[in-house]
């Protein structure tokens, strides 16, 4: 299978960025442990991080027809882009929505997600592990 793996605003910086919540794993590491899981699966998978919505939507509109399968962390977008919630609607790929963090256990606005009903399930509080569990749904037939 071929993945496009979509992070937002911010997670540029894990690693650095409050680590009591995302750990202290770099976005590299992060990149280097779906990559190996999608190629011990005989998959491959691209990664794209933008700190700006029109970018991510763009990222999505050019993911049709060319990738299998989304996996996407919208993070803070998560919360409260109807655009990004269109793009994902807009195109015929399915998409996985992931959170490192437990959203539901943090400040309320978090536990609101604008966007997951555009994708075909979502998982938070696993850490990193979640991007990897969104793969096998998918190395697993889910559509
Ligand atoms: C996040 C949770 C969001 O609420 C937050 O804005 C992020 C990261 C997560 O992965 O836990 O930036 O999506």
């Amino acid at each position: 299978m071929k993945f496009l793996i979509i992070n937002g605003p911010n997670l540029n910086l894990l690693g650095r960025r409050e680590p009591d919540i995302y750990g202290d794993q770099s976005y590299e590491a992060l990149c280097r442990m779906i990559r190996e899981h999608a190629e011990q699966n005989g998959s491959t998978a691209d990664f794209f991080q933008s700190n700006h919505e029109g970018a991510i939507i763009d990222a999505i509109h050019a993911a049709d027809g060319v990738y299998d399968a989304i996996i996407i962390n919208p993070a803070a977008y998560t919360h409260y882009s109807y655009a990004i919630l269109d793009a994902l609607k807009a195109v015929d790929v399915p998409a996985y929505e992931v959170h490192i963090s437990h959203i539901d256990e943090r400040e309320s606005f978090r536990a609101i997600s604008v966007t997951a009903p555009a994708c075909v399930g979502q998982l938070y509080g696993h850490g990193f592990d979640g991007y990897l569990m969104a793969m096998d749904y998918f190395l697993e037939g889910g559509k």
